[in-house]
């Protein structure tokens, strides 16, 4: 028996048989999480006898994140994600790490190889192939100014650096904070120019006069509350603005950057990409982009056949 209403539940794959294959996502809380109707639409439409469900671990429950890496290998689970707040946490319970997860210190994606648990980041690779597809944006011999300094923030500018920009800025509301995450990417990227400064208008202008691309990675702007304090009127008109924020889809700072003829970029692009990135290190099938995008898309509660990640689509990458 169940509490739950009769038809409250329609998020079932496909029938669950003896050979059905279990991932998952880890995180407190995990309620608010895309993923599983990203990767559950993904195996759909890809015929995949998986299953992908929500599992919090509690942060405050000692030993719990090590037991659940310890399930995965009793259980034969394909893979997982990992979000807020285990990310870092997770890696001393893995076997190895690949080069991006080491360099950010952070994992979002496990593969399980037959009992060796191999951690990747596929946030940051999402975010530029999201760029580079929509867009045709690629940041070799750019300027960059990205505003905030947290976990999302060290995830861009590593995959952002790496693709050898001119020049980035990094400001943030707690200037000591950009200061730091500068600070340790100016050991690994010594030939980019990287900046910091206070997340305020009038100390951002001059950059902003040459800047390429704008990236949101704070909070600022989500549920509606907020434009975070850059001078949009003082861009180029070449200039990129983008936010990793995708609820809501258009944030205020997209407004403002559309209403002044700017192209924007979305946050639900690097949402999917980094899904499809890790659908495809667990299954070894190309993602059906489509199909996951119309699934969030309806989970946003936005009605299917508005477009708005391939609305922004620009020429074909370089
Ligand atoms: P995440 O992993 O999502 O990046 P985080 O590490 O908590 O989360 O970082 C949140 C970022 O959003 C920080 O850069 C934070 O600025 P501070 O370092 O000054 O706290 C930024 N942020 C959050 N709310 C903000 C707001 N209302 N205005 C400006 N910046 C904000």
């Amino acid at each position: 028996m169940t509490n739950a209403p009769a038809g409250a539940f329609n998020g079932s794959n496909m029938d669950i048989t003896g050979r059905t294959r279990l991932l998952g996502i880890f995180g407190d809380p995990v309620e608010h999480t895309l993923s599983p109707v990203i990767q559950n639409a993904a195996f759909r439409a890809e015929g995949l006898d998986m299953v992908y469900l929500p599992f919090n671990v509690s942060s405050r429950k000692a030993g719990a994140l090590e037991e659940a890496v310890g399930a995965v290998r009793a259980l034969s689970i394909v893979g997982i994600n990992v979000t807020v707040p285990h990310k870092e946490k997770i890696i001393p319970f893995l076997d190895e790490l690949d080069g991006h997860a080491r360099d950010l210190k952070a994992v979002n994606t496990v593969v399980n190889d037959n009992g060796r648990l191999k951690g990747y980041n596929t946030d940051g690779p999402g975010y530029l192939v999201s760029l580079r597809d929509e867009l045709g944006f690629t940041p070799r011999g750019k300027n960059i100014l990205v505003l905030g300094a947290g976990g999302a923030a060290r995830a861009v500018l590593n995959a952002l650096l790496g693709g050898e920009p001119a020049s980035v800025m990094v400001a943030n509301r707690t200037v000591k904070r950009a200061e730091e995450l500068a600070g340790e990417l100016k050991k690994r990227f010594k030939g980019v120019d990287i900046g910091v400064s206070p997340l305020e208008s009038a100390s951002l202008e001059e950059y902003s006069r040459a800047a390429d691309l704008v990236v949101n990675t704070t909070s600022a702007g989500m549920n509606g509350e907020g434009v975070p304090d850059v001078p949009v009127d003082a861009l180029p008109d070449y200039s990129v603005v983008s936010d990793i924020v995708y609820k809501p889809l258009e944030t205020p700072l997209l407004i403002k950057a559309e209403e002044r003829g700017l192209r924007v970029h979305k946050g639900l692009g690097m949402l999917l990409r980094q899904g499809a990135l890790a659908f495809e290190l667990w299954t070894g099938h190309a993602a059906p982009l489509e199909a996951m995008e119309e699934a969030a898309l309806k989970a946003l509660g936005l009605e299917t056949g508005v477009r708005p990640v391939k609305e922004t689509r620009g020429p074909a990458p370089d």
